[in-house]
């Protein structure tokens, strides 16, 4: 070989078991070479049009999330999706006052204020744990992904206070399509299914000793909760939007599990 790869004794593991399956798989699908052809064909085109990391978050990464915390302690996770990026400015922070993500002067939208608060199983408040947060805009873009909006416009990062509280101004969010112009849609059309996600807000919280948590916040009474193409819901992640007379708020408690 002209690499230096060595065996990955994990890998054979997983791909053994993958064909054992697979074999399974094949002859209850009843697959014939044309199929197969057609499959091979669609795959290239998804990988050439950079879609691989969509497909896999639309399709395959809740399964993966299930398998993984159905049924533990602590707060479910949700997908990471494609539009995260590194880097989001930290949020600064002026006591008796919510943070304030990035946003525009005149950024199009909802005034939201939503607090958390975090916490281990047994309740005890996580004080100074980064919470990143990341959500589209009212164009339904995510910045930096083919959106009019300045690089990381709706992100930021910064730390719950002494309680493991916080409080962040931001905008509501709204349901969103997913890109669906590309092989990734192709294969949406062929199932008849919709491109559409819920509302939801993007959290990743990094505390040292415990498992960083990533997941998602939902919004009661969305016309999407139910049929996410995505399937990122989870029953425990949706909160209730109150009318403050000119903005809306949300809460919700987060607990994570020991690393
Ligand atoms: C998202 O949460 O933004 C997302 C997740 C999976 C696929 C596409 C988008
Ligand atoms: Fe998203």
């Amino acid at each position: 070989m002209s690499t230096n790869v060595k065996k990955n004794e994990r890998v054979e593991e997983v791909f053994d078991l993958f064909l054992k399956h697979m074999k399974a798989f094949l002859k209850e699908a009843n697959l014939n070479h044309e199929e197969y052809t057609n499959f091979v064909n669609w795959a290239d085109r998804l990988g050439r049009a950079g879609e691989l990391p969509l497909y896999a978050d639309v399709f395959l990464e809740t399964h993966v999330l299930q398998a993984m915390y159905t049924n533990m302690p602590g707060t479910q996770p949700s997908l990471l999706g494609p539009f995260f990026i590194e880097g989001s400015p930290r949020l600064e922070h002026t006591p008796g006052q919510p943070v304030v993500n990035t946003m525009r002067p005149d950024e199009p939208g909802e005034t939201l204020h939503f607090s958390g608060r975090v916490q281990d199983l047994q309740g005890k408040p996580l004080a100074n744990t980064k919470v990143e947060i990341w959500h589209n805009d009212n164009s339904r873009k995510y910045s930096s992904f083919d959106s009019e909006a300045p690089p990381y416009n709706l992100r930021g990062h910064f730390y719950t206070d002494e309680n493991g509280a916080f409080d962040v101004k931001t905008i509501v969010p709204i349901p969103y399509s997913i890109p669906d112009e590309g092989p990734t849609g192709e294969f949406l059309e062929y199932l008849d299914q919709h491109p559409m996600r819920p509302a939801h807000l993007h959290l990743m919280f990094e505390a040292p000793g415990y498992e960083t948590l990533i997941t998602q916040v939902f919004f009661e009474g969305d016309p999407w909760l139910d049929n996410d193409v995505a399937e990122g819901v989870r029953e425990e992640l949706i909160t209730t939007l109150h009318d403050k007379g000119g903005h809306k708020e949300a809460a919700l408690t987060f607990e994570m599990r020991p690393a």
